[in-house]
C-alpha cells in the first residue's frame, strides 16, 4: 500500500514538475520552427537484442508524444527527419518497414492530429516512395490542410544537396524562360525554390543519439539555427528532453552576425 502510494505520488510529482516547466518555458519566446534529426533507433533496439525495426516502431510512438507537446508549447512548425535520400542504402527489409511506418502512424493517429488542429506536411522526393506510403501521407496532408495549429512536417526521402541542385536547375530554367531575371536572384528568391518555400528556417535543430553531424539535412535552411545535441536515443526521447532543449535555446544569444 505504502509503495503504491509513493509510486502514485512520484508520478504526480513528475507531471506537476513538467507542467510547471511548460508554463515557465511559455513565458519566454519558444522557437517557432524546431527541426529534429531523430537518430538512434537501431542502437536502441540493439541494446535490447531486438531487431532494428523494433527501434523504429518505438521511435514512432515518440513522434506522437513530441508532436503533442510541441503543439501545446505553441511551436509553429516541427520538422522531423524520418528518412534521408541516403537511407535507401539500408537492407530492403528495413527500408520496407520504414516505408510502412507512415501508414501505421497516420492510420492510428490521424484522427488525433485532426482533433488537435495539426497540419501535416512533407518535404522530400515523392517519386521514389512506394504508392502505399505516399497515399497515407497525401491523405493526411489533405485531411489536415485547413488546420492552423502545429505544422507537422515530415522530411521523408529528403536530401538537402539534391534539393539545392534541383532548386538551382529550376532557377536556371526560369531565367532561360525569362520568368526570372538573374539580377533578381537573391537569398529570399532562392529559398522560394526550395522544398521549404512556405516554411521559415528552423530556429532550433535537435539531433539525438550522440552523432554530431547534419547527414544532409536542411543545409541551406540551418545557416543560422541553434543546434542542440543529446546522447539520448530517439526511442528514449521524452517530453523533458524537448523542454531541456528549448530551455537551452532560450538561454542562447542569437546574433546573426551582429553584436
Ligand atoms: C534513425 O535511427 C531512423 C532513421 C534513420 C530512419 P537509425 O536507424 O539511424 O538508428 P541508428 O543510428 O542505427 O542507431
Ligand atoms: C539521418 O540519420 C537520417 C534520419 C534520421 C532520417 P542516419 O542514421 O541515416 O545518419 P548517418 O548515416 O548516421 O549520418
Ligand atoms: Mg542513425
Amino acid at each position: 500500500m505504502f509503495n503504491k502510494l509513493t509510486f502514485w505520488k512520484n508520478q504526480n510529482n513528475t507531471s506537476s514538475t513538467l507542467r510547471e516547466k511548460i508554463e515557465n518555458i511559455k513565458k519566454l519566446p519558444v522557437p517557432e520552427h524546431v527541426a529534429i534529426i531523430m537518430d538512434g533507433n537501431g542502437r536502441w533496439a540493439k541494446k535490447r537484442s531486438l531487431p532494428r525495426i523494433a527501434g523504429h516502431h518505438e521511435g514512432m510512438k515518440v513522434v506522437r508524444k513530441i508532436s503533442k507537446l510541441s503543439n501545446r508549447l505553441g511551436i509553429k512548425t516541427l520538422t522531423l527527419y524520418a528518412f534521408s535520400t541516403e537511407n535507401w542504402k539500408r537492407p530492403k527489409t528495413e527500408v520496407d518497414y520504414l516505408m510502412k511506418l507512415p501508414e501505421e502512424f497516420l492510420g492510428t493517429f490521424l484522427p488525433e492530429l485532426i482533433e488537435e488542429n495539426v497540419q501535416v506536411k512533407m518535404i522530400g522526393y515523392k517519386e521514389q516512395l512506394p504508392n502505399h506510403t505516399l497515399r497515407a501521407i497525401e491523405k493526411a496532408i489533405d485531411k489536415t490542410k485547413d488546420n492552423d495549429g502545429l505544422v507537422l512536417n515530415f522530411a521523408l526521402n529528403y536530401g538537402s544537396r539534391a534539393e539545392i541542385i534541383d532548386a538551382t536547375k529550376r532557377v536556371l530554367n526560369d531565367c532561360k524562360k525569362g520568368i526570372l531575371n538573374e539580377e533578381e536572384l537573391n537569398e529570399e528568391v532562392f529559398s522560394s525554390y526550395l522544398m521549404t518555400s512556405n516554411l521559415q528556417d528552423p530556429d532550433l535543430l535537435i539531433r539525438t543519439s550522440g552523432e554530431i553531424r547534419l547527414s544532409n539535412f536542411m543545409l541551406w535552411q540551418l545557416a543560422y539555427s541553434e543546434f542542440w545535441f543529446t546522447d539520448v536515443l530517439w526511442p528514449d526521447f521524452r517530453d523533458q528532453h524537448l523542454l531541456e532543449a528549448i530551455e537551452a535555446y532560450q538561454n542562447r544569444q542569437r546574433r546573426f552576425g551582429g553584436i
